[in-house]
């Protein structure tokens, strides 16, 4: 069968190391946000640790994803034919049919619109919790800007939970994407029918794309 690659080993190292630190920034953020969810901190070696690690874990969550960022917000640009995807996306979640969808580059409108929700919520988690890190920057904060930190730093990370959810499912539902992030290709099937003008640019040969 032939296969396209789509990641590099780097792109694939940087994704699997940010989803680890946003499993365990979750986990322990979880456990601080409410005390029906404190049995968590023993997941992350008890309540000191969960406290202590969790900031850390989500500065090294953003630093990792910054490195997405530059490698894949390009690709993710808003198009026009992402609206018309976007617009039909229903028909495709209630149908499951994939071949009445207008053709889509390397990402879909839903990809993309995933992508900018991961980022907008992660600057919005770093700036919020830089607020009210009590170790660091807390005790110069007014407790009024804390108290704003807070709620707006709990509503990014639940943003954030449910982006990486639809992107999780997604990834699992449609069959052959997630060995794109594990092995790195895909199979030629896969991108014609799911992103056919990726394919096209991968396919044709240099000197025929002018
Ligand atoms: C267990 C959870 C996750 C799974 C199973 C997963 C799986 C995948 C897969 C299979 C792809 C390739 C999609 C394609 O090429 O069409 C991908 C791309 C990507 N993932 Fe994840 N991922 C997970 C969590 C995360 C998290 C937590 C982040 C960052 C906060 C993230 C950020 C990205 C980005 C930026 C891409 C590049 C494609 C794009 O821009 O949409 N992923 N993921």
């Amino acid at each position: 069968m032939k296969t396209l690659q789509r990641y590099s080993a780097g792109q694939r190292s940087n994704h699997w190391a940010t989803v680890l630190c946003f499993v365990l920034a979750a986990v322990s953020g979880f456990a601080l946000f409410h005390p029906a969810l404190f049995w968590l901190t023993a997941l992350v070696g008890g309540p000191q640790w969960a406290r202590i690690l969790h900031p850390y874990l989500g500065l090294a969550m953003f630093v990792l994803f910054l490195g997405m960022f530059f490698m894949f917000a390009s690709a993710n640009c808003w198009r026009k034919e992402d609206s018309e995807w976007l617009g039909k996306a229903s028909t495709l979640i209630s149908q499951g049919n994939q071949a009445k969808m207008p053709p889509v580059g390397k990402y879909n409108g839903g990809q993309k619109l995933i992508f900018w929700l991961f980022a907008l919520s992660l600057v919005v988690l770093l700036v919020t919790g830089l607020l009210f890190w009590q170790a660091w920057f807390a005790p110069a904060v007014p407790i009024w800007l804390q108290r704003i930190a807070v709620v707006l730093h709990a509503l990014a990370a639940f943003g954030l939970f449910l982006a990486v959810v639809v992107h999780a499912y997604a990834a699992i539902w449609v069959k052959g994407t997630l060995g794109a992030m594990v092995r790195g290709t895909v199979s030629n099937a896969w991108a014609k029918h799911h992103h056919p003008l990726w394919w096209r640019e991968q396919v044709q040969p240099r000197a025929t794309k002018k």
